[in-house]
Order: structure tokens, then sequence, then C-alpha cells
């Protein structure tokens, strides 16, 4: 695979992009030797309300984690995605908001977009948020989304976006963890014509939580008009809130260090992670990377079809492109609908110069052979971006020959919401690609492969990828429990970051992502940890044990297997089965229904000690039961036979 063909970077981009290769070398080989002065000159693409005079204060060490960038400046986001561009941005368009229905659209300006950020800031005050508070964003692709990230950061609130396809219990568990509020929410949000009633599962996560609900306030937005449940003394309508309040509000300086948000993801363990990012290192990085990766250039247009309750919504809808003052689309539904030349169109339509979106996407279409690319003009395209797994090489061809016309350079782009930004990515006025390759790191990052036993990988290799050294974007803590931070990233390698993913290095340098080496499944795009899914499933009445493992699937990468052993006196049967599926999609969200479950009624393969092995569930899953490897220290090896017997998965 390493023998990949290298497509070198086409003229017509070369010309006009940011760096080329030789600029690309250089500068990086700046960034990594002397880093305080490459950042510290970086940092002057925002405007600092203080100027900060210290770049770098960062420590990997255990027990001693510490992550501090450009710590005594001050700056506020808002002021730096919105107020700076007004002079010569005013009337431009920061977001074509195009919705779930062809033909529902809207087109918001840079002073449309200031005004109603200053309007809601002024409300969220009103209601008594203020700096430090954290406010839960329940909200699906519209505009008013961006609009709450910036009211919160305008007042130094901490926003904390929970993504619209989560249940009611995902919602109220990440409300709890960070003691919110307020939330902002709407009526009902629409994906494809199917409708979620956002407030309808705001009130139930919030019955739920009883007397320990931390929420004073729910700002609901009429989006499609449904009729909810108003909670007087509590709810308050948007428009209504917005109606009193000026259109200008004085922002609240932040320290470069104070949070700006948190981000719930799912980790190894049961309980989902508040990744919290801060302010200055985090746009600084995002900024930098969105104008650099995507070569992004005043005139642009520029389409993320990502979902903001995600950190590529973060970083590549709201801060990066508002920072450098894009003009962007903003898509309120899916690739399928109503049919698979959606995405066609909507660049057609806006003469999309940047598409940025994930792999899954990318294979939906392909099923569909020339279908989803007939009768649009896509001659606008100029650079194609990937993110969220790993990219197949045939996904890559048919992205950059069907899409890209074949002269279009796709950036693969590999980052975690940790990461707060893209950290290997090519350029594309600097790097020649492989296909399935996220090529080579971008400023200031430093990857390094090790073994199981931490021993650095040199050259040509294969490994665990980690950081050495840090970059403004990375996160900060997990809220409130910095020791696990400090354990999740920092205790598997001493003196470095781990990502839980594993890579490979080839001859040129070139990484290629090979999935995640833990417990993590990557499911379309969509972190979902295993032990997340198996408390759900144990919770169940009709199930004694579950073990949870991903297998490959065409379409989503990664698809969710589920073993469940039942409860004695429990028969398992068809409607069983489905009854099991649509309580994890209850209970967790869509994205987690279990596409294949598998009865064990003699129970789970389980060593003498009674830890279950997943290796082995993940070879029966695979469908490669020929390669279980030793089985010798199974406590009952009969087991095993059974359920590779009525596995699930025989392609
Ligand atoms: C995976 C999404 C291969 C990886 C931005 C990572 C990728 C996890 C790529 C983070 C890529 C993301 N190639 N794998 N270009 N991009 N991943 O936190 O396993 O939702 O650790 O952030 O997605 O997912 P997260």
């Amino acid at each position: 695979m390493t023998q990949a063909t290298l497509y070198p970077v086409p003229d017509n981009v070369k010309n006009r992009c940011h760096v080329t290769n030789e600029q690309y070398l250089a500068l990086y080989q700046e960034s990594i030797e002397q880093p305080e002065q490459f950042w510290s000159k970086q940092a002057q693409r925002l405007s600092w309300s203080k100027p900060f005079t210290q770049v770098k204060d960062t420590s990997y060490e255990l027990g001693k984690v510490k992550i501090n960038w450009f710590a005594d400046g001050e700056l506020n986001a808002s002021v730096n995605c919105l107020d700076r561009h007004l002079p010569e941005r005013a009337d431009q368009v920061a977001f074509y908001w195009e919705g779930d229905e062809p033909g529902v659209q809207k087109e918001v300006t840079y002073q449309a977009l200031y005004d109603e950020v200053c309007q809601l800031a002024n409300g969220m005050k009103a209601l008594g948020v203020g700096k430090g508070d954290r406010v839960t964003i329940y909200l699906p692709m519209i505009p008013q989304a961006a609009v709450a990230l910036l009211a919160c950061a305008r007042i130094g609130a901490v926003h904390s976006v929970v993504f619209a396809g989560f249940s009611p219990d995902a919602l109220g568990s990440r409300i709890i963890d960070c003691d919110s509020k307020l939330v902002v929410t709407t009526d009902q949000a629409l994906r494809g014509s199917r409708a979620t009633n956002l407030k309808d599962n705001t009130d139930i996560a919030l019955a739920h939580l009883g007397d320990t609900n931390p929420v004073k306030n729910v700002i609901v937005i009429k989006h499609v008009g449904k009729s909810i449940d108003f909670h007087q003394g509590r709810d308050v309508w948007y428009h209504e809130l917005l109606a009193q309040q000026p259109k200008a509000c004085t922002p609240e300086p932040m320290n470069a260090e104070d949070p700006l948000f948190i981000l719930y993801t799912s980790g190894s363990t049961g309980k989902p992670k508040g990744v919290l990012h801060t302010t200055g290192g985090y746009l600084v990085y995002a900024s930098m990377t969105h104008q650099y990766v995507f070569d992004y250039q005043d005139g642009d247009i520029y389409w993320c079809a990502a979902d903001v309750g995600w950190v590529t919504g973060h970083s590549y809808i709201v801060y990066g492109p508002l920072a450098n003052g894009a003009s962007s689309v903003m898509f309120e539904g899916v690739p399928t609908y109503p049919s698979v030349k959606r995405i066609a169109q909507i660049v057609d339509k806006y003469q999309v110069n940047i598409l940025y979106t994930a792999p899954t996407a990318i294979r939906a279409l392909m099923a569909h052979g020339e279908a989803p690319v007939e009768g649009a003009d896509l001659s606008s395209l100029r650079i194609l971006g990937s993110v969220g797994e790993p990219i197949n090489p045939e996904a890559w061809h048919w992205y950059h020959d069907k899409i890209g016309k074949g002269n279009c350079p796709i950036v693969d782009t590999w980052w975690q919401t940790e990461t707060g930004g893209i950290l290997i990515t090519p350029l594309p006025g600097a790097t020649a690609l492989k296909p399935g390759s996220a090529t080579r790191p971008f400023f200031g990052v430093k990857p390094a492969l090790v073994d199981n036993e931490g021993n650095i990988v040199e050259g040509q290799g294969e490994g665990n990828l980690v950081i050495t050294d840090s970059w403004p974007g990375q996160m900060r803590t997990l809220y409130g429990d910095h020791d696990r931070f400090e354990q999740t990233y920092f205790s598997t390698y001493a003196g470095v970051y781990f990502t839980g993913d594993g890579a490979r290095r080839d001859e040129d340098g070139y990484y290629w992502l090979t999935g995640r080496v833990d417990d993590v499944l990557n499911i379309s795009g969509h972190r979902l940890g295993t032990a997340e899914i198996e408390s759900c499933l144990v919770a169940h009445e009709a199930i004694a044990e579950a073990a949870v493992v991903g297998y490959p699937h065409d379409i989503k990468g990664q698809g969710i297997y589920v073993y469940v052993t039942p409860r004695v006196g429990v028969e398992p049967s068809e409607d069983l089965t489905k009854a099991i599926r649509a309580w994890v999609r209850e209970e967790i969200s869509p994205i987690a229904t279990p596409d294949l479950v598998q009865w064990a009624p003699a129970g789970l393969p389980k060593t003498r000690s009674g830890k279950i092995m997943r290796r082995i569930l993940r070879k029966i899953a695979a469908n490669e039961h020929d390669q279980l490897g030793d089985i010798s220290t199974l406590a009952d090896p009969s087991v095993v036979e059974m359920l590779v017997n009525n596995r699930l998965n025989r392609k």
C-alpha cells in the first residue's frame, strides 16, 4: 500500500496557494525548532485586547501535566470572529444557510450575525448567566447554533454543545456533569425530513434529573413551529428574549487560558469525557489550520458539511472560518435527501470552492455510481477535504474523480476532539498526495510512533500514534477531572500525549492512520465507546451480560456488533432483538443502534480470571474466526465454538 501512486500538486492550485512544499518544510522546521518564535508570530492573526508576553508553558510529565499558551494575554473569541471584520465585511455573507428541504434558505451577513449574537448575549446576561457559567446547547444545524456559541463566548460563558441526535438521557448526563444553568434548544430538528422534538427531549431530560437539575432557564428557538410544552418561569422564547435586547454588547475580556467550551466525547470507559478547550490557543490554532489546510482565500465559498454537535463543527464551521472572515455554507440536512444529488446540487447552487466532508458520506454516494453528480456543475470546486475516519482508497478515488473531476487535491485531515484542530494533513499547495494517507504533520506538531512498551519506532514502521510536544489547540483538561485527563492521555506512554490511534509511517515519512487501538468505535465518523453501549445494554431487563465490538461495514466504516447473554428464564427471539436495538437507540442515540445482535445463551468467552476476551469477539464479528489465535487461556473453549457457529457476519 505504501507503493501508492503519488498525486503531485496540480499547477492551478500550486500557483495560488499559501505555501509551497519548500515553504512548508522551512516553516515546519521553524515551528519545531523555535516554537515560541513561531507561535508568537502566528498568534498575531488574532486581535488581543491585552498582548501576551508568555508563549508556551507546557509539561507532559505525569502528575504535573500543564498546558498553557499565551497565558497572560487577553482576547474575546466573538470579537475575533465578528467585531474586527465589520469595517470591511459587514455586508459579506458569513453563512449561506441551506435548509433540510431544498428551497428553504437564508443568508446571514457578518453584520446580522453580530447583531444577533449581541442580542442573545444580552438576553443570557438578563437571565443571570455570566462569565464561567456553563450553557448547554442542543440545536440542529441552524444559524442560531453559531449565534449561541458566539453569544456564550461574548459573555465568557462556557458552552457545551450536545449533538441533536442524542437522547434525553445522554443530554441529561451531560447537563449534570458540567452543572449547566441554561439550555438553548429548539422546538424541532429536521434531518432528511425526519423530525426530532428537541424541546420535548429537553423536558424529559430535565424531569429525569429531578432535584439535581441545575438548569434555571431553557431558551427555545421557534424553528419549525411545532407546539411545545411551555414551562412558565423556566422557558423563554428566543424571539421574545431578543426583541428586548440592544444590538450591542460589551465583550468580556477573557484570559487566553479561560475556558471557551466543553465538548463531550466517548472514551474507552463508560462515562463521556468533557474535553475542555480554552480561548487563545484554540482560536489561534483553529484559525491558522482553517486558512492553511483548506487554503482559504478571501472570496472563497467554503462548505464544511459536519454538524456543530461535533468538534469539526466547532473548529471548522464556527470558530476557524469566522475568525478568518470566511463565507460558508451551513447545511441542515443529510447528503441523501431528497436525493443522492443533494451535495452536488448545493455545491453548484452556491458555487462552493472548498468542500469538507466525511468518508462515510462519500461511500454512501459512491454506491450510486454517477447519479450523485449528474446534472450538477462542480467546476467551482478547488479543494476537497475528508475527516473523521481513514478514507479508503476506493472512496478517495471516487471523491477525487467524480466530485473533484481529477483536479482538486484532497486534504485527508487527521485530528480529534482533544486536539482542537487538524494535526496531520496534506497542505493543498505543498503536499503530493497518496490516497488513504493523512500524509504529514501540520506546523508545530511532532508526531511519533511507539511500540506497546513505549519505545520510539524510528523511520518506516507501525505503532501507536503519540504527539511528543504541545500545540496551541490542545485540550487543557477533562472538565472537573484533571486526574482522569492525565491518566487517559499521559500515563500509557511516559512524557507524550497518547492519541488512542494506531498508525504507520512510510518511506516518505507519510502517516497512514490504521484506526483506534482502544475500545472506541468509529461509526460513520462518530465516536462511541463500547463501554457506553454495554452499560446501556445491561440496563435492559432481559440482558445479563453484554460485549460490544466493531466490525468492518461498507458504508459506516465500522458497524456495531453486540453479543448479549440473556438473563435466566429469558428466551431470545426476533422481537426481543428488535426491542434491544430500539432500547439502545432510545437510550443513547440512533447512531449507537446495534447493527448485529448475537445472542450468547452459553455466555461470553472469558479468561479464567473472568475477563471477557474481546480479541476473540472482534475476530468472530469480523468473520475471521480462522484467526482466533491462542484460546488456551479460556475458561470454557466450547463457548467460542458456539459463537462461531451462530455468527451473524459471514462476509
Ligand atoms: C478518527 C473528529 C483516520 C481517529 C475530528 C480519531 C481519523 C478519531 C481521521 C477522533 C482521519 C479522525 N483519518 N482517522 N483523517 N480523522 N479520525 O474526536 O480514530 O470525533 O482518534 O474527532 O476519529 O474523532 P473525534
